[in-house]
This record gives C-alpha cells, sequence and structure tokens, in this order.
C-alpha cells in the first residue's frame, strides 16, 4: 500500500458564481499541491461542486431553469475559472455526480441501521440561506440570523436524526490526542468549547427540499446538504464499500473519480482546507459521521481568514465582488496568486485593495525579483552570452540557501504561505542588495573575473528563488527557470512590468 498526500478544498456551492473568496482556498491548496509535488510527494488534490438543496433550487427558479441545467452552468464556470487560474487539480467531484449520490445513500442507510441515525421530529428556527438551524443562544435578539441578518423561519418536521450526543466525549478525546487536528491553533478553542457545552443531535433531512439526495428507505425525505457534501471527500475517495453490490456494480466505472486508486491508498486526508465560517461543520459534525461509519479521521482541518474589499464584506448588493478571472486578466494569473498569500498571515482575516495589490506588484515582483533577473542576465551578456549548466555556488552561499530553504519548507508544514514569501522575497532581496554593494557593472573595468563571479553566483541563487516561486507563480517561475538555464542569453521582455508604466 501506498499511501497518497490527500487535500481537499470545500466544494463550492453553485448558487452564486466564483468569487476572489472562493479562489483563496483553491489557490491556496493549489500552491500546497505543486510545493509538495515539487517534494517528489505523490499528491491527490481534489475540489468540486456543491449542488444540492434549498439555496440551489431557489436560484434556478429565479434564473427560470431546472436546477439541474443550473448547476451545470455554474459548476462548469468553477471548473473555468480554476482553468484559467491554473489549479491543478488532481479531481473534480459533483455531489450531483450518481457514484455519490449512491455513497451518500449507502452511508445513510448503513448509519439508520447502526441507531446512529433515527426518524423524529424537530420544530425549530431555521436560516434558509444558511440551511441550518439556530438555537436561542445562537441567534440574535428578535429570531435573526447572525449571519444574514434576517429573520429565522420556525420550522416544524418530520426528521431523521444524527447521533451527535453520543460523539461529545469521543470527539474531545480526539481533539486531545491530536492537537494539529484544529488548525490554527488559536482556533481550537472556539470549537473545544462549543462541544463541552454539548452536543444535540443533527436533523439531517428535509421534507420540504426537493433538489437533495433522497432517502433510499424513505425517499419523502432528502438528506440535508452538509450531510450530504461532507461525504464528498471521501465518495470521491473511492468510498465504495459501503454500496450494495447491486450498486456496486452499476456504479463500477463512475466510483473511481479519482484515477481508480484505491481507497485506503488516499483515505484518512491529510488535510481538509476551509474558510473559518465552515470550520465547525468540518471538525464536530464530519468527524462525528466518521467515527460513526468506524473510518480514520482526517489528520488536519485548517480554516483560513475571510477577505473584505476596501473595508467591506464582498457582496453583489455592494457591487464590490472581486471577480479573479478579470484582476488576472489585467495584471496576470501569477501576481493575483501570489498577492494573495504575501498581504495576510494564512489564517486571518484580511482586506483587499486596489493599492495594496499595486504596492506589492512593484515592490515584491517588479522591482525586487523581476529587476533582479534582468539586471544579472543584462550585465552577464555584456562579459558572456552563455549561461553555464553548472554553477558552484560558494560554501557560505550555498548555505545560506540551505537555510532558506529548510526555513521555507517548515512553513509549509505550518501552512504559513506569507512566511514562504518572505523567506524568497527576504533572500532575493539580499541579492539585490549585494549588486549594490559590489556594483558589478563597475568592478568589470578593474575585475572582470571578479564581477563575472558575482553574476553567476547571483544566477545561480536565482535557480532557487525561480524553484520556490513556482508553486506561487506556475508559469513565471518556469520561464525565469528558462531564462537562467544553460544556454544563450536572449533578450526578454520585463516578468514583471511596472503597473505605473502600463
Ligand atoms: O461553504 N474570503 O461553499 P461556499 C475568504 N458548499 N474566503 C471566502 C470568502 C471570502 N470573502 N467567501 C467565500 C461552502 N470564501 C460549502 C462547503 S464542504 C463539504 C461544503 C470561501 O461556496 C469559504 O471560506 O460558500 C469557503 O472555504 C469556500 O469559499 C467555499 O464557500
Ligand atoms: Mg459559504
Amino acid at each position: 500500500m501506498t499511501k497518497k498526500m490527500y487535500i481537499t478544498t470545500p466544494i463550492y456551492y453553485v448558487n452564486s458564481v466564483p468569487h476572489l473568496g472562493h479562489a483563496y482556498t483553491t489557490i491556496a491548496c493549489d500552491i500546497l499541491a505543486r510545493h509538495y509535488r515539487q517534494q517528489g510527494v505523490d499528491i491527490r488534490f481534489l475540489t468540486g461542486t456543491d449542488e444540492h438543496g434549498a439555496n440551489i433550487e431557489k436560484s434556478a427558479a429565479a434564473k427560470g431553469v431546472s436546477p439541474k441545467a443550473w448547476t451545470d452552468e455554474v459548476s462548469a464556470k468553477y471548473r473555468e475559472l480554476w482553468k484559467t487560474l491554473n489549479i491543478s487539480y488532481d479531481a473534480f467531484i459533483r455531489t450531483t455526480d450518481p457514484a455519490h449520490e449512491h455513497v451518500v445513500q449507502a452511508i445513510f442507510e448503513k448509519l439508520l441501521q447502526s441507531g446512529d441515525i433515527y426518524l423524529g421530529s424537530y420544530s425549530g428556527k431555521y436560516c434558509v440561506s444558511c440551511e441550518q438551524y439556530y438555537d436561542e443562544s445562537e441567534m440574535l435578539p428578535g429570531g435573526i440570523c447572525p449571519v444574514h441578518k434576517k429573520p429565522l423561519t420556525e420550522v416544524h418536521e418530520e426528521t431523521y436524526f444524527f447521533k451527535l450526543s453520543r460523539y461529545e466525549k469521543p470527539l474531545l478525546k480526539y481533539y486531545e490526542e491530536h492537537p494539529e487536528f484544529l488548525s490554527p491553533k488559536y482556533r481550537a478553542n472556539e470549537i473545544i468549547n462549543f462541544v463541552k457545552s454539548g452536543l444535540r443531535d443533527l436533523s439531517v433531512t428535509r421534507t420540504k427540499v426537493k433538489w437533495g439526495v433522497p432517502v433510499k428507505s424513505n425517499p419523502a425525505h432528502t438528506i440535508y446538504v452538509w450531510f450530504d457534501a461532507l461525504i464528498n471527500y471521501i465518495s470521491a475517495a473511492g468510498a465504495g464499500m459501503f454500496l450494495c453490490e447491486g450498486d456496486k456494480a452499476e456504479h463500477q466505472e463512475k466510483l473511481a473519480l479519482i484515477k481508480a486508486e484505491k481507497f485506503e491508498d488516499l483515505w484518512p486526508a491529510d488535510l481538509h482546507m476551509v474558510g473559518k465560517e465552515i470550520f465547525r461543520f468540518h471538525t464536530v459534525i464530519w468527524p462525528a459521521v466518521l467515527m460513526a461509519l468506524g473510518l480514520p479521521l482526517p489528520k488536519k482541518v485548517f480554516a483560513h481568514g475571510w477577505w473584505t474589499v476596501e473595508g467591506n464584506k464582498m457582496s453583489k448588493t455592494l457591487g464590490n465582488v472581486i471577480d479573479p478571472a478579470k484582476l488576472s486578466a489585467e495584471y496576470g494569473v501569477d501576481p493575483v496568486r501570489a498577492f494573495l498569500f504575501r498581504e495576510v498571515p494564512f489564517g486571518q482575516d484580511g482586506d483587499f485593495s486596489m493599492t495594496s495589490f499595486k504596492n506589492r506588484y512593484n515592490a515584491d515582483l517588479a522591482n525586487n525579483i523581476g529587476n533582479l533577473l534582468s539586471r544579472t542576465l543584462n550585465m552577464l551578456a555584456k562579459q558572456q552570452p552563455q549561461i553555464p549548466a553548472d554553477i558552484i555556488l560558494p560554501a557560505e552561499i550555498q548555505q545560506k540557501t540551505n537555510e532558506t530553504e529548510s526555513a521555507i519548507n517548515k512553513a509549509y508544514e505550518e501552512l504559513a504561505f506569507d512566511k514562504v514569501l518572505e523567506q524568497i522575497y527576504g533572500y532575493s532581496a539580499d541579492l539585490n542588495k549585494k549588486v549594490a554593494d559590489t556594483k558589478p557593472w563597475e568592478l568589470v573595468k578593474t575585475d572582470p573575473e571578479a564581477a563575472k563571479a558575482i553574476l553567476l553566483e547571483l544566477i545561480g541563487c536565482q535557480r532557487y528563488v525561480a524553484k520556490w516561486m513556482t508553486p506561487f507563480m506556475p508559469t513565471i517561475g518556469a520561464e525565469m527557470s528558462k531564462r537562467l538555464e544553460a544556454g544563450t542569453i536572449e533578450k526578454y521582455a520585463p516578468l514583471f512590468p511596472r503597473i505605473a508604466d502600463k
């Protein structure tokens, strides 16, 4: 058995078109996937779309199309954006995939048999936009949804419950024994306190929602969209063992969503990357369902923060939604990818503004990395037309480079993307400083060999910069490497034209 590194994004709701916030979660996973592939790790990177539930039913109705047509359209928009943003996912799951629906149904029946799911009835305050019930302690005064600030609806219904209460102690024990499960650390206490305050059984079916996976043994009920959605992580990994024989035969091919790999080779996931607002679903409900199924739990769930725009929440009403495709068309995909992870420590909230985007672009990319590359190549070209294949760095430079690389790898382990970039930009800034201090363009007049040695050293060092940047900037990183490899130096366009120059 060869366990792969298995990382996932959330699956995205298809009730609206993707924006910068959605792109953020996905680019983070893509950077990780590319970094670990570079390290020779066998990685599987899953993303997809979450396509059931009342909200999606409503969005489709508002457009006057069937839910199926609507989900096909928006799911395709996500795949289109991931292509634009150069996302190297290995598998894309849709919760409307028949193979996924069958796994959801089978898991539901299994938990019904084990007594983890039982039929009851429910009355409570429900937010249709969140698709979630709120109790007194969670709602705002006057029965208002804390997220949407709209009145909650009083709902009475027959419903199946998942025995979440059964898993209070096992969950607390798991958190204690696996501190990395709740990441970053500063988000752990909120979850631990929530579980300690007592878990109530969770309503996991709806009779009013038609656009959902029907309960096999009682199709008047459809399965709650979150219960359906979380299962994607294992259905996409080939969790077909829950299917009865008939289903297995029928869906043999479709089950092999991830390159026909074995479930045991992928599961447990190494990382579920999520936004902070869905951390609780992933760290309370999901592990409890897995425990009920007797499956191992994911090693880590990491919650990142939220982007605002010039101090405001991104919203259609405010008209301030940042379209990552548009931004990329104007400034390049790679600078957008890198900006998002340098500006804000990963995990914390951040504020997007065009001013900070332009400042970072000019400072980190145009003036630091881009300028260094063009000036070294230009100076060297004046002395010799060729770059040699092997450049042996002086011992102390090699050591410093190795130290930087170790710091980068360590920062990746902590998902501290900002620290990764800080290391790279710092290393590159030191190289720029070396140019300023040694002035090779003057040195060449008195000691051309010494000047050449400095330039070759700078080229050798930048080969590392190019490699380190590649997970963030797949296209430009590769272009940098190409310009730095052995061969004739050509006349190149700047990698990052200064924004003010445009
Ligand atoms: O929650 N800043 O999907 P989703 C940062 N279908 N991240 C943001 C953001 C912002 N302004 N807006 C959204 C769902 N996101 C469920 C998941 S998983 C089994 C089911 C991020 O489309 C958000 O934090 O509403 C989340 O990680 C992702 O976009 C998907 O949001
Ligand atoms: Mg959401």
